[in-house]
Parts: C-alpha cells; sequence; structure tokens
C-alpha cells in the first residue's frame, strides 16, 4: 500500500463512517482517487468497492482522474448560462484540447464546470484555483489562459 494512503487509512480501518474523510484526504493529498485508493479504502474500511465508488460519484469534490495542476472551474447556472457560460466552457475546452474532467497533456490544466457557485451578480464566473474571475468574457478567459502558460513557462526555466 503507498504511505500516503497507509497514513491516511492509520487509525481508521474497519471504520465505515469514515468514508468521506478519507476520500477527501485522498483527493487532498494526490489530486484525485485512483483505483488503486478505491480498492484499498473498501479492503481496509470494510466497504464493498461498488459503494465507495457510488459515494465518490455523488460528491463533486472527489475526481476519479488527476486533475490539472491549475483548475478551471466555469459556473453554468441560470445567471452563467444566461450571460454565454456555454461557449466559454467550449472554448477553455477547445483551447486546451481536454473533455471536461480532464487534465491536459502537459498536467498544466483541467476544466470543470458547476452550477451556481453563489456569485450570480458577477456572471458569467470562472474560478481559477480559488480565485474568481468575473465578467468573464471568451477574450479575457483566453488571457487568462496564456498568462498562467507564460508564467509556468518562465518558472521551467529558472
Ligand atoms: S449562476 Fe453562476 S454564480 Fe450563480
Amino acid at each position: 500500500m503507498p504511505e500516503i494512503l497507509e497514513t491516511i487509512l492509520k487509525e481508521r480501518r474497519s471504520q465505515p463512517h469514515q468514508l468521506i474523510e478519507v476520500l477527501h484526504d485522498i483527493q487532498e493529498a494526490q489530486g484525485y482517487i485512483s483505483r488503486n485508493a478505491f480498492e484499498t479504502v473498501s479492503k481496509e474500511l470494510g466497504i464493498p468497492l461498488i459503494e465507495v465508488f457510488r459515494v465518490a460519484n455523488f460528491y463533486k469534490a472527489f475526481s476519479l482522474k488527476p486533475r490539472g495542476k491549475h483548475v478551471i472551474t466555469l459556473c453554468k447556472g441560470t445567471a452563467c448560462h444566461v450571460r454565454g457560460a456555454n461557449p466559454l466552457i467550449e472554448q477553455a475546452l477547445t483551447l486546451l484540447g481536454v473533455e471536461e474532467g480532464e487534465a491536459t497533456d502537459d498536467g498544466l490544466f483541467s476544466v470543470e464546470s458547476v452550477n451556481c457557485i453563489g456569485a450570480c451578480a458577477l456572471a458569467p464566473v470562472v474560478v481559477l484555483n480559488e480565485t474568481y474571475h468575473p465578467h468573464m468574457t471568451p477574450a479575457k478567459l483566453r488571457a487568462l489562459i496564456r498568462s498562467v502558460r507564460r508564467k509556468e513557462e518562465k518558472r521551467a526555466n529558472v
């Protein structure tokens, strides 16, 4: 068992009520929940694998695929939808060449969508990592992605 899973499960073996906390800790540590982690959690907490999958699938906070280093979250709730969220989502996916929830080949980005993040007055809203970007437009989105790429390139060349 990988060391990180060993640490997370240490005090929680055979405690099925710890499932969400355990999944949360794995998500924090690995950025997603791997197949191996599912099987280990199932075995160690004594919960059928299908139940572990069901719970992880239910909560949007859990990712079953590796996330990019930078997560672009686009709101597609009603206020954002009527102000052009869908074309923004399409644009982000096309620019980065990924499907929703997938990481780019270089591992830098992934794109996710949510239903209302509670900032409707700022619609359409994009969240890059933890930072809200209000009144998003296609040009602003392109510039945002370009600026992250530039920073990452600079960092790689130092
Ligand atoms: S609908 Fe996008 S923040 Fe509410």
